[in-house]
């Protein structure tokens, strides 16, 4: 069954709850997070609500739960919801008051929903995906878990409408990250990423999979690749809490090789992580 919890209760995920003038609703006015739950355990919730905290801080917002709190209020969702493979979904705003662009004078609002993870055959992961190169449109902090997705948005569709799977985002030339997920490639041996500035998400599963290529012994350099760079790849994929590791089959018309060694051996490693975590 899907959970959600607003206003401090838990209510039904299709109930009409968010009041109109809700600054989220209204703005865009918050910041949230993706948590992956794993045989019933939720996979580096401390990580997350680490940066749950910094992006409410970085805009100004007081959180409105303690971490105990918030991690309880995800415990009792978790066994309302009877979902052992979950995503849990956490959204903070700036309260309820009538539409100023000033900040209002009222206590921030915590919303949560848990839903069934989505699910990728191991096919779909043994075939590889095909990315689209888009414009990065974005404002100057991605690295805040903002709300104000609209576009990541119209990337993610427009790469969708073009028979691909994910829109990877260039900046002045400069590879940055993908709609929702951080890029990775690889070259003799060696994997990079764009470092984690104010211009990318700083992906929790991105550090995971640095840790592990630090641990296998695969060389990491966090590098500005550019469009050329990223194309000629040896391997390529991307990452997030939703999707682990995704292996980049092509970029647009270019065909990156279909021996993927490095990132197979990477996505073992990080579902060894998890595994560890829910046994
Ligand atoms: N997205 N970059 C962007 C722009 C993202 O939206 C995400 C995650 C990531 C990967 O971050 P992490 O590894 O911490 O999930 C990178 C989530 C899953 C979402 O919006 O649904």
């Amino acid at each position: 069954m899907e959970v959600a919890y607003y206003g401090g209760a838990f209510i039904d995920i299709h109930e009409k709850v968010i009041p109109i003038q809700e600054r989220g609703h209204q703005f865009g006015d918050g910041v949230y997070e993706v948590i992956r739950v794993y045989d019933g355990h939720p996979f580096m919730m401390e990580e997350h609500l680490d940066r749950l905290e910094m992006s409410a801080n970085e805009i100004l917002l007081k959180m409105p739960l303690t971490r105990t709190e918030i991690k309880e209020i995800a415990a009792e969702g978790l066994q309302r919801a009877g979902i052992k493979e979950a995503e849990i979904y956490i959204q903070v705003t700036r309260g309820i008051a009538a539409r100023n662009h000033l900040f209002p004078d009222v206590p921030a609002q915590f919303a949560m929903t848990i839903r069934q993870a989505k699910q990728f055959s191991p096919e779909k992961r043994q075939h590889g995906v095909s990315v689209t190169l888009l414009e990065d449109e974005r404002w100057a902090n991605c690295f805040i878990k903002s709300l104000n997705l609209l576009p990541n948005v119209i990337a993610k569709q427009k790469a969708v409408t073009n028979g691909h799977e994910e829109a990877v985002l260039v900046r002045q030339g400069f590879v940055t990250e993908g709609s929702s997920s951080n890029v990775f490639a690889i070259k003799d041996g060696i994997l990079y990423t764009t470092p984690a500035t104010k211009r990318i998400l700083h992906g929790i599963t991105r550090s995971a999979v640095i840790a592990c290529a630090e641990k296998l012994g695969i060389p990491v350099v966090e590098k500005e690749m550019d469009v050329d760079f990223f194309t000629s790849a040896d391997e390529a994929f991307f990452t997030s809490t939703s999707v682990e590791i995704m292996p980049i089959a092509k970029v647009d018309e270019k065909v990156l090789p279909a021996d993927r060694p490095i990132t197979n051996k990477l996505h073992k490693a990080y579902q060894a992580l998890y595994q560890a975590v829910a046994q």
